[in-house]
């Protein structure tokens, strides 16, 4: 699996899985376990998905060496408000039986907290059990709210990211603040037809692939790490087998003109969760 750097010169892979909806802890297991059997190495997971013990128990499992792998999970929106941050982490780390975590990230911008939380971000990096502290759902006067501290920089931002949802202007500015973007449900998480897109099936049968590689190869040509989440081995084998095609310029044109504008999650604008 091919890594990108991060603003910290950690290495990342430039593909995860996402385990959202990975509720029952038996199949966790084994559909995170297939995937690193395929060759995943980046696992991204929350407190609020409630399955980070499946997570350390798949790695545990898999007899290979903790270092191989790039595991991300994220403080909830409770914490922010009423909790204890470096508590929380804790917890984390213990639900997932490591000794370090690779990615800590703020799961959403909560109103008025973004500025402490970030603070608490910092303390829980100096501790040195996380490798790299990050944002997601953060929207550009949040990152600029982070980065007016003159501290560290967020290496990530993990936010929503579709053909239909393209996020071209908070990409940009990650990009040009060197915070890395990584796509959650990129694949519209099953809950629109983006799959059955024609101009994707198009792009899809010219390249002897399938629509959810065309979105995926979409994502690594703009630069973006995508998270897709599947307890299928199949598909997930089908999700990292990105690295033999290109999309052309004309690809990316008509990929380009499937934005709508509408996302399909929860809005940053309105964090009351
Ligand atoms: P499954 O777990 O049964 O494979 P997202 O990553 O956007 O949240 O999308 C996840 C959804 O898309 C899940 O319902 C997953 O189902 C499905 N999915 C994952 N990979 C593929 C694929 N290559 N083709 C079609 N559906 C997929």
């Amino acid at each position: 699996m091919l890594t990108i750097r991060l603003n910290n010169g950690k290495e990342m892979p430039q593909i995860g899985l996402g385990v959202f909806r990975m509720h029952e802890e038996q199949a966790a297991i084994e559909a995170i376990k297939s995937a690193v059997g395929i060759g995943y190495r980046h696992i991204d997971t929350a407190a609020y998905y409630e399955n980070e013990a499946a997570v350390g128990k798949a790695i545990a499992q898999s007899g290979l060496a903790r270092e191989t792998f790039f595991v991300t999970t994220k403080m909830w929106n409770d914490v922010q408000r009423n909790g204890v941050p470096m508590q929380a982490f804790e917890k984390s780390l213990q639900q997932l039986g490591f000794e370090y975590i690779d990615l800590y990230l703020v799961h959403w911008p909560v109103e008025g907290k973004v500025i402490n939380t970030w603070h608490s971000m910092e303390k829980i990096l100096q501790t040195g059990k996380v490798k790299s502290i990050g944002v997601s759902n953060h929207r550009i006067c949040d990152l600029e709210a982070i980065k007016a501290l003159g501290g560290t920089i967020p290496v990530v931002n993990q936010i929503e990211l579709t053909p239909y949802f393209q996020q071209e202007e908070l990409l940009a500015y990650c990009k040009a603040n060197g915070i890395a973007v990584q796509a959650w449900g990129p694949l519209g998480s099953g809950k629109n037809n983006l799959l059955q897109e024609p101009a994707l099936l198009r792009i899809a049968q010219k390249h002897g692939k399938s629509t959810a590689q065309v979105v995926l190869r979409w994502n690594l040509q703009r630069g973006v790490t995508p998270l897709p989440k599947s307890a299928n081995p199949a598909r997930q084998k089908e999700n990292v087998n990105v690295f033999d095609f290109r999309l052309d310029e004309q690809d990316m044109k008509d990929i380009a003109k499937l934005e709508t504008g509408k996302r399909q999650g929860f809005d940053p604008n309105c964090v009351d969760f």
